[in-house]
């Protein structure tokens, strides 16, 4: 039996970047003699044991807006999601020391957004709009945005007194997903502007996916419960593998292999540290 691990599993550029920024920030707070107390403005990513080891050493997660009101001093780690203009303006207004992670593809999105609306276009989110990372764009939009999910919705819209459209993408939304909506727009009369602003490190990422789970016999997909772009990874495996499974670390995994399971293979969501995808990895190799 073979094991083939996607070489594009677990932590992408901006996530690591983050997660390396609040460690530095401990770092940092242990040589300095005023010390801050260092918050995370949500969980710096989705996955709880990087979390509760931030945790352990004094970082608190933030979970509202409320909370950062509340604040007198800290250090605000933004993780890599982004966040609106308006809370940063609320950092700033407190004086508070603003770390901005945010990832520079994000932030693009951010820019591209606050420069379309301002010049009067409406901007269109393809994207999950419960997502914090859709919260973040809209919150750099001059005027209200609006988001889509799914074709239904796009096929609703209504957008006649719209004059020009910016269409823009969650980073982590799905690529073929994210064409057809696009096409459903494009097939009706309005003017847009479309940028895939859709990170290549998730188009990679499925692609490998993909592929691996057409030529396997079950496919372990790694990643946080509430991590979108890892329910997205298992929903594409699915569609290739039908013994797909989800889980979160080791402690989930219950297979039972035969001896016609020529291939299992791995991958992981963007949030998952490599000592997980290791563990699994070895599991897999060691017991059967
Ligand atoms: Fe950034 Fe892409 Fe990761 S947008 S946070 S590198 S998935």
């Amino acid at each position: 039996m073979d094991v083939r691990l996607a070489k594009s599993a677990g932590f992408c550029f901006g996530v690591k970047r983050a997660v390396e920024t609040v460690y530095e920030q401990i770092e940092k707070q242990k040589k300095v003699e005023k010390k801050l107390p260092i918050y995370t403005y949500g969980p710096i990513i989705h996955n709880e044991q990087v979390v509760q080891d931030l945790e352990e050493k004094g970082v608190r997660v933030l979970e509202s807006r409320e909370e950062l009101e509340a604040l007198q001093e800290g250090i605000i780690v933004i993780r890599s999601h982004g966040i609106g203009k308006d809370i940063c303006e609320l950092i700033e207004k407190k004086g508070l020391v603003c770390v901005d992670a945010t990832c520079p593809f994000v932030k693009r999105i951010h820019t591209i957004v606050e420069k379309e609306s301002a010049a009067g276009k409406q901007i269109l989110i393809i994207g999950n709009p419960g997502h914090p990372e859709v919260e973040g764009i809209k919150g750099w939009c001059d005027s209200p945005a609006v988001t889509v999910e799914s074709e239904e919705e796009m096929r609703n819209l209504k957008a006649e007194e719209w004059k020009e459209i910016c269409v823009v993408s969650q980073t982590t939304f799905n690529y073929n997903k994210f064409q057809e909506l696009v096409e459903i727009l494009k097939k009706s009369r309005y003017n847009s502007s479309v940028v895939n602003t859709i990170c290549n490190a998730t188009e990679e990422r499925q692609t490998e996916a993909k592929k691996i789970a057409s030529e396997a016999d079950v496919m372990i997909v790694i990643g946080g419960a509430h991590s979108s772009n890892t329910r997205k990874l298992y929903e594409i495996c699915s569609g290739e593998c039908a013994r797909t499974c989800f889980i979160q670390s080791l402690a989930d995994l219950k297979l039972e292999l035969s001896d016609s399971v020529r291939l299992v293979g791995i991958t992981a969501g963007a949030s998952t540290p490599n000592n997980i995808i290791e563990e699994v990895q070895n599991y897999v190799r060691n017991e059967f």
